[in-house]
């Protein structure tokens, strides 16, 4: 497996993106750097991260036979993957905040963006770009922001944080997760973030309201139970999970 070490570029999952499109590239290629001058985050937001104190990373996986509606199956690989890696190095109360932010004690230490290379209606590949926030110990007065470091009182050695995720990525991504969406809906659901708990989300109309989280559809939709027990289904362009 090829580890490609930078010290700065704009986005690693730029990088990859860009040499998957110019050369043949082996499947779990890894693209990490120091710093990243445009990190990017989901929803069009950035992504921040002081230099040389955490870990920003994306890692190919090469498509095999998925339609992009089974994208979330991918999603979903991934949440377990990274929550199992943190719960090998003993970070305590771990949760999924759908879609697929990793929290710890309720503050969020990693985010996830999945970019996908499509051919019609196929993954040819997928750009899994992954921050985690390891050593850095100030983030400019965010609320509900955690690192590593900030949750256990050490200081953590990024290469060997990267093998473990890197292994619990190869543990999941492989087929017989990914042909598997009922086994994964029920792993993921048992770690999600609230599940069965009120919770309050915001509208894209800014509404706030109150619900339940049920889980999650295959296709990837929130499932939330309303008042007058109606069941509804959100896309993440629809509402945001607020806590
Ligand atoms: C989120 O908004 O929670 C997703 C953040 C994803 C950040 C990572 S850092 C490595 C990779 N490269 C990027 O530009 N973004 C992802």
């Amino acid at each position: 497996m090829q580890i490609i070490k930078l010290n700065a570029t704009s986005s690693t999952n730029q990088y990859l993106k860009e040499l998957i499109m110019s050369t043949s590239v082996e499947d779990f290629t890894v693209v990490i750097a120091e710093k990243q001058e445009q990190g990017r985050g989901q929803m069009g937001t950035k992504w921040l991260s002081e230099p040389g104190k955490n870990l920003t990373f994306s890692v190919l996986k090469k498509g095999e036979t998925l339609e992009v509606a089974d994208q979330f199956l991918l999603n979903m690989c991934v949440s377990l993957a990274v929550y199992e890696a943190l719960k090998e190095l003993n970070i305590p109360s771990l949760a999924v905040k759908w879609p697929n932010d990793i929290l710890s004690a309720n503050s969020k230490i990693c985010g996830i963006l999945i970019e996908n290379i499509l051919i019609g209606s196929k993954i040819q590949s997928s750009i899994i770009g992954i921050g985690l926030n390891v050593n850095q110990l100030t983030f400019n007065n965010l609320p509900n922001v955690s690192s590593l470091k900030l949750l256990k009182g050490v200081t953590f050695n990024l290469d060997e944080v990267l093998q473990v995720i890197i292994v619990k990525l190869k543990k999941y991504l492989t087929s017989n997760y990914l042909n598997s969406p009922d086994v994964l809906r029920t792993l993921y659901q048992e770690i999600m973030f609230r599940i069965h708990k009120p919770s309050t989300f915001k509208s894209k109309e800014g509404e706030v309201f109150m619900g339940f989280i049920k889980g999650v559809s295959s296709s990837g939709k929130l499932i939330v139970l309303l008042e007058d027990n109606i069941f509804k289904e959100y896309n993440l362009k629809e509402i945001q999970l607020l806590y």
